[in-house]
C-alpha cells in the first residue's frame, strides 16, 4: 500500500472510481453501517485497484512496497514468486539480495529500515535453529534459535512498526515443528511456539491498523532432499501453497493469525 499518490493511494487503474474510493476511505467506520453494504459492492464492482489505508477494503490490486528478509531462501523464493508479480520487493538476505543483514543484530535491522524508508509490509523468512537430540542439546544451542529465529523476527517486528504505513503488515515465519514434533526438533518447537505466541500478543496492541501474522509452513517439497529424513511420513507442501499463505497475510485483512500450510 505505497502511499505516494493521494493520501489513501493512487487512483484506481481499471475504470474504478476514485471518488467512491476516497469517500469510503475517509469514513473509516462507514463499513459498519447499513450504508456501507451499498458502498462495498460499488467499490468492488467498479474494479477499483486500490492502495488504501487501514479501514478500507483492498482487493489485491494495489502495488505495495514490501521488504522480504530471506528472499533468496527456499521459503523466501516461494514468497517472492507469489508477491513479486504484483508488488515492489526489496529482497534482503544474509549475503544475497538487494540489502544484506544479520537479523540477530538489531542495529543492522535499524540500519535496514533507515535505508528503505517507509514500506507497506515486512515479511521474514529467515532465522536459524539448532537441531539436536534432547539429551545432547545444551544451553548455548538453544541460544542460536532464541537469538536468530525468535528474537531476530521479534526485533524486526518491533523496529518495523515505525516504518510501516498505516494499515501495513508484518509477517513472520514459524514452522510445522512447533505443532508436530520431530526428533531433534526441540529447539525449533520452542522457538516456533514462542513466535506464534508473540504474534497473538502483539496483534491486539499494534497501533494505526498495523497487522501481524505468522506463517507456519510444512516441509517444503524443495527441502525434502535435504531435510526429509527428519520428517518421516510427512507430506511435503508446494512452494505455491506456501507463497499463497504469505499473500493472505500481506494482502488480506486479518491479524494475529497463524496460517498453517500442511
Ligand atoms: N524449508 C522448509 O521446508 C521450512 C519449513 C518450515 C519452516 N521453515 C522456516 O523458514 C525459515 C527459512 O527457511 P529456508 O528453508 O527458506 O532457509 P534457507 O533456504 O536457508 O534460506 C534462508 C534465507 O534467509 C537468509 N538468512 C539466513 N540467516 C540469516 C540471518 N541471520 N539474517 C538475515 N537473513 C538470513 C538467507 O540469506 P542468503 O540468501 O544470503 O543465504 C536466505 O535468503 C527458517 O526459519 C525455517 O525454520 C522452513
Amino acid at each position: 500500500m505505497s502511499q505516494q499518490g493521494s493520501r489513501f493511494g493512487e487512483p484506481p487503474v481499471k475504470g474504478g472510481s476514485l471518488r467512491r474510493q476516497t469517500i469510503y476511505c475517509l469514513k473509516p467506520r462507514l463499513h459498519r453501517s447499513d450504508e456501507d453494504s451499498t458502498l462495498v459492492p460499488n467499490l468492488l464492482h467498479a474494479g477499483a485497484t486500490t492502495q488504501l489505508g487501514r479501514f478500507c477494503v483492498s482487493p489485491t490490486g494495489g502495488k505495495m512496497k514490501l521488504i522480504i528478509i530471506g528472499a533468496n531462501g527456499t521459503v523466501g523464493s516461494a514468497i517472492s514468486n507469489e508477491l513479486g508479480a504484483r508488488h515492489e520487493l526489496i529482497r534482503v538476505g544474509k549475503a544475497s539480495g538487494d540489502i544484506q543483514l544479520d537479523i540477530s543484530d538489531s542495529a543492522q535491522i535499524r540500519a535496514l529500515f533507515a535505508r528503505t524508508g517507509k514500506v507497506d509490509g515486512v515479511v521474514v523468512a529467515a532465522g536459524s535453529v539448532h537441531f539436536a537430540p534432547l539429551n545432547e542439546i545444551e544451553e548455548q544451542h538453544f541460544h542460536i534459535g532464541l537469538n536468530s529465529k525468535l528474537m531476530g523476527q521479534v526485533n524486526v517486528a518491533q523496529i518495523a512498526q515505525a516504518y510501516l504505513h498505516d494499515g501495513g503488515s508484518i509477517t513472520l515465519t514459524s514452522g510445522i515443528v512447533g505443532e508436530v514434533p520431530i526428533r531433534s526438533g526441540v529447539s525449533a518447537a520452542m522457538v516456533n511456539g514462542a513466535l506464534e505466541g508473540f504474534v497473538r500478543g502483539a496483534a491486539i496492541e499494534l497501533p494505526r491498523g498495523l497487522r501481524i501474522n505468522v506463517v507456519s509452513p510444512g516441509l517444503l517439497e524443495a527441502s525434502v532432499a535435504a531435510l526429509g529424513s527428519f520428517f518421516p511420513g510427512f507430506e511435503a507442501v508446494s512452494a505455491k501453497r506456501v507463497g499463497l499463505a504469505y499473500a493472505k497475510s500481506v494482502e488480506g485483512a486479518q491479524t494475529g493469525q497463524v496460517y498453517t500450510v500442511r
